[in-house]
C-alpha cells in the first residue's frame, strides 16, 4: 500500500485568509456590491455636509459654531460668516437656553447622549429676523483620531410646515368631535 501523497490529504482550513479575498471579494466568486472607494467616500461626505438642504451645523466643545452649511444660511437666515464663532444659542428660544446648555454639557462630559441615536428632537428655533419655526434635528458626538470628544455635529430640518398641518388636522379633529 502505497502512502497518501499530498492530493489525498485531508483539506486544511488553519492556513491565514489569503490576504486577496479581503482585498477583492470577487476573486472568491462571491462579489457583492461594489463598495465605494475612500475617495468617494469623502466626496459623499463633502456633499452631504455642504449642498444637502438640511442644516448641517458643527458645534465646538465649547458650544461655539464652527461649521454652518449652505442649508442653515437658507433656514436660519444667518450667513457662515455671521455665524462661526458664535454661540448656538442665536437659533435658540431664550426660555430653552438652559435646557440645551445642559443636555450639551452633558454630552461633552460624558460622551453619551441621553436620547437614543435614532430619536429626532423637535424644538422651536429663532431665526436672524425673529420669525419663529420649528425644527426637528438629530445630534452625533465627533472625536479626533485619539478619540477625544471635539464637539457635537447636528442635522437640522425645517418642519414648520409640517408642524402647522398637523396643527390645523388636530383642530379640526376636535371641533368635529365637538359637534
Ligand atoms: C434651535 C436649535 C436648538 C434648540 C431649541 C435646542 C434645544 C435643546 C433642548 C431643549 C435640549 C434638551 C433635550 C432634553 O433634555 O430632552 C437639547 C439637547 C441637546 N442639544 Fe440642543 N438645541 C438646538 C440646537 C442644537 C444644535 C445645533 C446642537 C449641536 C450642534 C445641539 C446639541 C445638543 C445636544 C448634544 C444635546 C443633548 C442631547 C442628548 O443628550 O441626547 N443642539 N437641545
Amino acid at each position: 500500500m502505497t502512502p497518501p501523497d499530498d492530493d489525498d490529504a485531508p483539506a486544511q482550513f488553519a492556513s491565514p485568509a489569503c490576504l486577496m479575498h479581503e482585498v477583492d471579494p470577487a476573486y472568491m466568486g462571491n462579489a457583492g456590491p461594489a463598495l465605494p472607494t475612500p475617495e468617494t467616500l469623502a466626496r459623499l461626505g463633502g456633499v452631504l455636509l455642504r449642498d444637502i438642504p438640511d442644516a448641517v451645523i458643527f458645534a465646538d466643545q465649547g458650544g461655539a459654531i464652527a461649521y454652518w452649511n449652505a442649508g442653515a444660511e437658507r433656514i436660519f437666515g444667518f450667513t457662515a460668516a455671521e455665524a462661526v464663532g458664535q454661540s448656538l444659542d442665536i437659533i435658540i428660544p431664550d426660555r430653552l437656553h438652559a435646557r440645551h446648555a445642559a443636555g450639551f454639557n452633558r454630552m461633552m462630559a460624558t460622551g453619551q447622549a441621553t436620547h437614543p441615536p435614532e430619536d429626532i428632537l423637535s424644538v422651536p428655533a429663532m431665526t436672524k429676523s425673529g420669525e419663529t419655526l420649528s425644527i426637528q434635528f438629530t445630534v452625533a458626538p465627533v472625536t479626533d483620531a485619539n478619540g477625544a470628544l471635539t464637539g457635537v455635529l447636528a442635522v437640522l430640518r425645517d418642519a414648520t410646515a409640517t408642524f402647522a398641518e398637523l396643527k390645523r388636522l388636530r383642530a379640526a379633529l376636535k371641533s368635529r368631535d365637538a359637534r
